[in-house]
């Protein structure tokens, strides 16, 4: 008889084969994971390796001390970088890291082929790729101590490339960012332009992680990391005030009045309490709270987004208390945010008319499924750090055992539908390679949670005089 220990080691090593079968080579080094490795379904773009989907396979990498695979794709995808802006509309902007890549070869010669969204369906802009880059460039040298990578002016000047796109000045009054619909992990038109949670909160992130990896300089290394420094202090002043939920919160924007001008008002986005949805008042509960989808003119979008709330809690953008407070909400809505597979992509889905007019009929992205409120194996990783960091492992481990209970069963489906993802997504590929990494890696997580500097930031180190 196989013990239960044997036969989570057995589980694992499967899960370890897979990924390993995922790994892409180029000129006989690994590089990157295909997306996904489905036998029954057409490839299309899931061949390729996208940068958002090998995070979770560099993380177990490095786990293991494998950190030559990251090692290898840090160096490539720099390579692939956007550099000049053409005068075609269609070229990327100079910064830019592209979606996906794929090696092709011509002969014995071989070489990549990048995707920055120009073949992409709907052609959306990866926006959160560099973002996840200057990330993972921080997880390397976490994982390996090798501090020489990020400084090789190679780097620098990507990395500036990088702050470079992010940090310009267009028509924005906010620090936030503002990007187009579908610009990351969700990219198809969801209703998330504008300034979406999930980008800002990558974006702090990523402005941590430069403000470390950069080396302050003669040629302008020291306006960069002061540039930098004075961006994350208004970020967080404005996602902390702005973005956040709760009852006494939602209280006060329910008695706001509308069309206040100038300096000290209360009102200063103009929010009229009559787009308060209906579910909010009765879901929320009293020690519960979360960071808003979306802020703009008029407009907060109060559905809930995962990666960004989870992603908050990492970065010390949410503070203590309001981690505290996002890790209840998943406590006390446990069904509604990990129901049947970790973890509800965002929540409530969108449907009826409002599903026709924000995502143009897509038929993909339908009411509970997809990322119309499908729940997503992958992002197990994020809920477990998060969760660790906030302190309640006992969430964590639950939600570990929910998903390794069905993954293998279902061959690693790239995501679940239905109101608690009870389903095997309508058109969800298998052995999608982010599934398989998340799960990896949400275990290790757990069994070591020293991992966890891979991939969160302290409170309060910023710069001094820029915390707030
Ligand atoms: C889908 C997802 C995207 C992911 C890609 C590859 O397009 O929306 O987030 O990167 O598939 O898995």
């Amino acid at each position: 008889m196989t013990s239960a220990i044997d036969k989570n080691s057995l589980l694992e090593a499967e899960a370890w084969e897979l990924l390993e079968e995922s790994v892409i080579y180029y000129q006989g080094k690994p590089i990157g994971t295909v997306a996904a490795h489905d036998p029954q379904s057409d490839a299309l773009n899931y061949d390729q390796c996208f940068l958002r989907d090998f995070v979770p396979s560099a993380l177990v990498f490095l786990m293991h001390g494998k950190a030559e695979i990251v090692r290898n794709f840090l160096v490539e995808t720099l390579k692939l970088q956007s550099h000049e802006k053409q005068i075609d509309c269609f070229e990327p902007g100079a910064g830019l890291m592209p979606a996906s890549f794929k090696v092709h070869s011509n002969g014995n010669e071989e070489f990549l082929v990048a995707d920055f969204g120009e073949l992409a369906i709907a052609r959306v802009p990866p926006i959160d790729s560099c973002m996840w880059w200057i990330l993972l460039l921080r997880a390397y040298e976490k994982a390996t101590g090798d501090l020489t990578l990020a400084r090789q002016p190679d780097f620098q000047a990507g990395i500036k490339l990088i702050l470079d796109l992010c940090l310009v000045h267009r028509f924005s009054m906010y620090p936030t960012m503002l990007v187009p619909d579908g610009a990351f992990m969700i990219d198809r038109r969801m209703g998330v332009y504008e300034h979406p949670l999930e980008i800002q909160v990558l974006f702090y992130a990523s402005l941590r992680a430069a403000s470390e990896l950069l080396i302050p300089d003669e040629d302008g290394g020291d306006t960069y990391l002061g540039k930098v420094n004075r961006r994350l202090g208004s970020l967080k002043y404005h996602i902390r005030n702005y973005y956040w939920l709760d009852l006494k919160r939602l209280g006060e924007i329910y008695r706001y009045k509308d069309n206040e001008f100038g300096k000290e008002i209360v009102n200063k986005f103009n929010i009229n309490s009559e787009s308060i949805p209906t579910w909010l008042t009765e879901w929320l509960p009293e020690t519960g709270g979360y960071l808003a989808g979306n802020l703009g003119p008029g407009r907060i979008d109060f559905r809930f987004f995962a990666l960004g709330n989870l992603m908050a809690i990492l970065a010390s953008l949410a503070s203590e208390k309001e981690s505290q407070s996002i890790m209840n909400l998943f406590a006390q809505r446990w069904q509604d945010l990990i129901g049947y597979m970790p973890v509800k992509i965002c929540f409530p889905a969108m449907d009826g008319l409002e599903w026709r007019i924000v995502t143009g009929c897509d038929s993909k992205n339908r009411a509970w499924s997809y990322h119309n409120g499908g729940n997503w194996p992958v992002l197990l990783w994020l809920f477990t750090a998060a969760a660790l960091k906030a302190g309640r492992t006992e969430l964590a481990q639950a939600a570990v055992a929910i998903a390794e209970r069905r993954l293998f069963k279902d061959k690693f489906p790239e995501y679940y539908d239905g109101n608690n993802g009870r389903l095997i997504g309508k058109e969800a590929r298998i052995y999608q390679t982010w599934s398989i990494a998340g799960l990896l890696a949400a275990k290790k997580l757990l069994e070591n949670p020293e991992y966890l500097e891979l991939i969160s930031f302290a409170e309060g180190l910023e710069v001094p005089g820029c915390s707030l």
